[in-house]
This record gives C-alpha cells, sequence and structure tokens, in this order.
C-alpha cells in the first residue's frame, strides 16, 4: 500500500497544501498566493497574511485531497512547517495540522521550511543523495548548509542582513517596479545591459561563507537618486517623483540597466560564495533552492562555473523553488516512516534553526 503525506506549508504569504506518494510523487500541489493582498504595500503585512491563511486553509486542503483523488481517511501522515517564518501564519498551518492529526488520529511532524527548500531539489532528482551543498535563498533567507544525511545539517553561512530575496523585493520596491521583485527585476534585467552599471560586490573573507546585500541595495539606491537628481536639475524646478512612480520618470533603459547591474551582483556574489562552499566540502552536488532559484541569470551561471569545478548542481523546477507544501511532505515523510510523531504540545518557533548553530 502507498504511503500518503499530507503536507501543509504556511509559513509566509502562501498557503499551501500537497498530497506526495510514497515520498517521491507529488498526487496533488496547491498553492494559494496571496502576492495581489501584499502587493501595494510592496511588501509581507504579517497581520494580513495570517487572516488570509485563516481563511484559505480548509479550502486549500480540501482542493489538494480532491485533485490527488484521496479523502482524509486515506491519509498515512501529515508534515507541517513549524518553522522559521512568521508566527502568526506558521500557527495557522500547524494547528491545523495538529487538529486534524488528533481528530482522525493520524500521526504528525513539525517540519523545519529550510530543510523543505532542499527536500525540493531531491523531489526533483530521482538520483540525487545527501550529502550536499544546499543553497537556500528566498525572501527570507539565504543559507547555506552542508547537508550529510537527513536531518543532520550543518551550517556553513548565511546572510549577515537581507536576504537575497528580500534585496529583489527592496529593489523593485524602489524603482516602483511592483512585488514580489526578483520576477520583475529578471524580466526587466533581460532588456538591460548588465555592465552598464557595476555595483559593489561583498565577498566575504577566506575560509567564511557569509553573504551581505544591504550595502548593494543601497549603491542602487545612491546611484538612481544621483541620476534623478542631475535630470531634475537639468528641468529646473520639476518636483521630485513619489518614490513608487521612480521608473515613470526614467528612460526604460536607465532602468532595465540598473535591474541588470543589480542582478548580476547578486548573482556573482551567489555563484562565488556557493561554489567556493561546494569546493571545500565533502562532496561535489550543490543543491540550489528557495524562490530566488527560479532566477535564469543565476541557473545559468552557477552552470557555467559549476562545470570549470566539476560540481554538479541541482535544481527543483521553479514551481518547488518557491514555498509550496509538497516539500514539507517529502522532508516529513522519512520521519513518519520512522514512527516519529509529534507531541500536540508541539510550538510554531519563527527562528527555528536547522541543525545545531
Ligand atoms: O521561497 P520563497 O517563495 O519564499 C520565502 O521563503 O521567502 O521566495 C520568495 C522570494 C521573493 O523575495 C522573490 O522576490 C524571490 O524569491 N524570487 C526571485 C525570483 N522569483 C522569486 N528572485 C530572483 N529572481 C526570480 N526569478
Ligand atoms: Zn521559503
Amino acid at each position: 500500500m502507498a504511503h500518503l503525506t499530507l503536507g501543509i506549508e504556511t509559513s509566509c504569504d502562501e498557503t499551501a497544501a500537497s498530497i506526495l506518494e510514497d515520498g517521491r510523487r507529488v498526487r496533488s500541489s496547491v498553492v494559494a498566493s496571496q502576492d495581489l493582498l501584499h502587493a501595494p504595500y510592496g511588501g509581507i503585512v504579517p497581520e494580513l497574511a495570517s487572516r488570509r491563511h485563516v481563511e484559505a486553509i480548509w479550502p486549500v486542503v480540501q482542493e489538494a485531497l480532491t485533485r490527488a483523488k484521496v479523502s482524509v481517511g486515506d491519509l498515512d501522515g501529515i508534515a507541517a512547517t513549524a518553522g522559521p517564518g512568521l508566527i502568526g501564519s506558521l500557527l495557522v498551518g500547524l494547528c491545523f495540522g495538529k487538529a486534524l492529526a488528533f481528530a482522525r488520529n493520524i500521526p504528525l511532524v513539525g517540519v523545519n521550511h529550510l530543510e523543505g527548500h532542499l527536500y525540493a531539489a531531491l523531489l526533483d532528482h530521482e538520483g540525487l543523495s545527501f550529502p550536499f551543498t544546499g543553497l537556500v535563498a528566498s525572501g527570507g533567507h539565504t543559507h547555506l548548509y552542508l547537508a550529510t544525511a537527513p536531518g543532520d545539517y550543518r551550517l556553513l553561512g548565511r546572510t549577515r542582513d537581507d536576504a537575497a530575496g528580500e534585496a529583489f523585493d527592496k529593489v523593485a520596491k524602489f524603482l516602483g517596479l511592483g512585488y514580489p521583485g526578483g520576477p520583475l527585476i529578471e524580466e526587466w534585467a533581460r532588456k538591460g545591459d548588465p555592465n552598464a552599471v557595476r555595483f559593489p560586490r561583498s565577498v566575504p573573507p577566506q575560509g567564511s561563507f557569509d553573504f551581505s546585500f544591504s550595502g548593494l541595495k543601497t549603491a542602487v539606491v545612491n546611484y538612481v537618486k544621483a541620476a534623478g537628481g542631475r535630470r531634475q536639475e537639468a528641468v529646473d524646478s520639476t518636483p521630485s517623483p513619489p518614490r513608487s512612480t521612480l521608473h515613470a520618470v526614467h528612460d526604460p533603459t536607465f532602468v532595465a540597466n540598473i535591474c541588470a547591474g543589480f542582478q548580476e551582483a547578486v548573482v556573482d556574489v551567489l555563484v562565488r560564495v556557493s561554489v567556493a562552499a561546494a569546493k571545500a566540502s565533502v562532496s561535489s552536488r550543490l543543491i540550489l533552492a528557495g524562490g530566488v532559484a527560479c532566477n535564469g541569470r543565476l541557473r545559468s551561471k552557477l552552470a557555467e562555473r559549476a562545470v570549470e569545478h566539476g560540481i554538479q548542481v541541482y535544481y527543483p523546477t521553479p514551481s518547488l523553488c518557491t514555498d509550496n507544501a509538497a516539500m514539507i511532505a517529502a522532508a516529513g515523510y522519512p520521519r513518519l516512516l520512522r514512527g516519529e510523531r509529534a507531541p500536540l504540545s508541539l510550538n510554531a518557533d519563527a527562528d527555528l534553526a536547522l541543525g545545531p548553530a
């Protein structure tokens, strides 16, 4: 008999549920995005996110069951994200999972969201196994791990300030491009010249695999302001444009070049540090996961560098890079199979670490 796992994910602004068969086959993966809800604010409003999760969680789970053609009674286990993330959001999915587990006497395990992102790549690549080096680059995290075995992770490096996706989102907000910023900046960058403006790269000292993106973000802001200032002097007393419409007053080529230069700088740093970490690691396998791993320029540049250094790179398909519940079910499955069962007292933890600190 096949083992059916229900995955539940509500750590941030996506309400997601998935039915996974035998830890591998995605029978359904439903993701209700809140992008439109948060877009007017240029970022996630935690209170709005948790309220929307409350409304969406049961319909999303029902939709996942329907698409997989199974009922609650067929489930063998539940895996729900327990952290890290926004506490109000996490609590909705975890409490829903615990209630369902209690009511139907189904085992439940709590899953670390970052472990879920790494498992997304394992789901997509049949032959891929531990050990590997894994980079999770998303809106909330830029964390590099050495993953030795299931459940055995060591943090190699992390961002010291903004996450890579956060930098994309903040720069897009500043340029008035919209939210989420990553895909929009990538689209603008395609029309720009990555060498037109060279933004600074923050590269960690020898032996460190940490990242930093806030200096880059400030460099973009300063560059655009300086260019805007010159333009305004030229047209005399034109009032300053509101921040959210900056791109409307600039030449589209200027905006495209800023996006291309910014994207190139982020990609350059992510590639350099993760390749260095993979080279220093026991394994030549490198996994790239999280929303930023959707970025085409990052994928192509990393592929190039990886070949030069004898490293094999694996990415999940884009729908599994961004937040989803199939990856949570995949990470929870081996533990459910071992008979693990979380107590009903299991709590969500906004700062849940993956591996020893
Ligand atoms: O993994 P994810 O869905 O949620 C978090 O756990 O944060 O990642 C969302 C982040 C956002 O910051 C978004 O701007 C970024 O991933 N992102 C991208 C791209 N697609 C999504 N960043 C760069 N290029 C993309 N194509
Ligand atoms: Zn995520």
